[in-house]
């Protein structure tokens, strides 16, 4: 559900500032996700919504503390707060244990108690490490979304998956622990490099691939202003996908049933991911923009999907900026056994048996629990190849 927030106060129209909030309906769990300009100023009058102390515990990566560390600190301050700041490397190998280990020592030494709040202050990186830090935090504290790119302001800031990466694969060590709030300040995006537009483009596509046509086609008319940035139409699709989030999350919150939906294309893309060893050669939403193209492709080899939807799916991949055939794709080298065998380590996969998400056409995504491996090697040799 969204609302209009000042506007609902004073019951005049749009507010001035545009904010946006969207309500994840979790019972006692529930929260709101806040979209708007100028919100790192009243992070401090937003959290202290939440709590009565005088300082919260902040984990940044180097990168986004060097560009809106010093504005954060003003708004927080504004309300009250002062702030310990555990700064992290940019980046995926930051979601490793001795790193979450690093950063509750800090925080513990620096006097953290279970009543704290703390903040998340970057991108996924940063969001799923302060999610399970705060998840764990004598035994379990409260913490602030404040994700700083446009994939973690539509997708990893909302819906409380928190973890780090094992040796043996991505994200096999976590919680399911709920943001108390998040604060999706538009503002910030426009230091974000254009590739990592994209990629955050990617978890936007993927909102309508599984299942909003009408969302699809307004995509397909704003790609080109989406991809470069314009915040009207950024704004938009942060809004609607953070809806569409909203709802799958409030409906399966732990992931029983349909919120597997939103992993579409997620499968073939950590294989994408650990070929390069989760490094910097491959982004995660370039690894989602590339798997949602090929569970497109497979469904469509397996007989499921028309094979025009899978041709418009990878035309909007491309208009959003994102690569959709495997030899073009950035990193690699990309080895058909090799990603069949990282398949196999998928959290979905039950007894063994391989989960896919495939699709019926563009925004007819469904769960298949037991994928044919021959089927999949012979596509992977396929796609790898041509
Ligand atoms: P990221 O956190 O690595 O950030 C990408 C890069 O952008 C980093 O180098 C960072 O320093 C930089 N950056 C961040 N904000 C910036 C800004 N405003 N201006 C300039 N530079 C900025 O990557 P990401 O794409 O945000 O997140 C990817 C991670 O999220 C992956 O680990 C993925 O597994 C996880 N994820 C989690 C969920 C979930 O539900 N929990 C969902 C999707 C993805
Ligand atoms: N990004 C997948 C999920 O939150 O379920």
């Amino acid at each position: 559900m969204t609302t209009d927030t000042q506007a609902a106060d004073a019951g005049t129209g749009r507010a001035p500032s545009g904010e946006r909030r969207v309500r994840v309906e979790l019972g006692s769990r529930a929260y709101d996700i806040v979209i708007g300009s100028g919100l790192l100023a009243r992070a401090g009058e937003l959290i202290r919504t939440l709590t009565h102390r005088k300082r919260v515990f902040v984990v940044a990566d180097r990168t986004v503390a060097g560009l809106h560390l010093a504005t954060l600190e003003a708004g927080l301050a504004a309300g009250g707060f002062g702030a310990t700041v555990s700064l992290v490397d940019p980046g995926e190998g930051t979601k490793r244990l001795e790193v979450l280990e690093r950063v509750l020592d800090e925080f513990i030494e620096a006097g953290a108690e279970r009543d704290d709040v703390l903040v998340a202050f970057g991108g996924g990186v940063v969001g799923d490490l302060t999610g399970l830090a705060a998840g764990l935090l004598k035994r379990g504290a409260r913490f602030v979304q404040i994700p700083t790119t446009l994939l973690a302001q539509v997708d990893s800031s909302v819906g409380g998956k928190t973890a780090v990466n094992s040796r043996a694969g991505k994200n096999l060590i976590g919680l399911f622990h709920q943001p108390a709030l998040v604060i999706s300040d538009l503002d910030v995006l426009s230091t974000l490099p254009a590739r990592e537009r994209s990629a955050g483009l990617a978890e936007v596509a993927k909102y309508a691939l599984i299942g909003d046509t009408d969302f699809l086609a307004w995509l397909e008319a704003n790609a080109e202003a989406l991809r470069a940035g314009e915040p009207q139409a950024t704004g938009e699709a942060v809004r609607i996908s953070c809806e569409a989030k909203a709802r799958v999350v409030a409906a399966d919150e732990t992931e029983k049933g349909q919120r597997a939906l939103l992993n579409l294309g997620h499968t073939f893309g950590h294989a994408l991911e650990r070929a390069n060893g989760f490094g910097p050669a491959l982004l995660h939403g370039e690894a989602v923009g590339a798997g949602m193209a090929m569970a497109m492709r497979f469904s469509v080899r397996l007989g499921l999907c028309p094979e025009a939807d899978a041709a418009r799916a990878g035309a909007l991949l491309n208009a959003l900026g994102l690569v959709t055939r495997i030899p073009d794709l950035s990193g690699g080298p990309y080895v058909a056994e090799e990603l069949l065998a990282h398949m196999g380590h998928d959290k979905k996969n039950r007894d063994g048996r391989m989960t896919l998400i495939l699709a019926r056409g563009a925004g007819e995504a469904f769960v298949q629990p037991d994928a044919d491996e021959a089927e999949v090697l012979a596509f992977l040799r396929q796609t790898c190849a041509a």
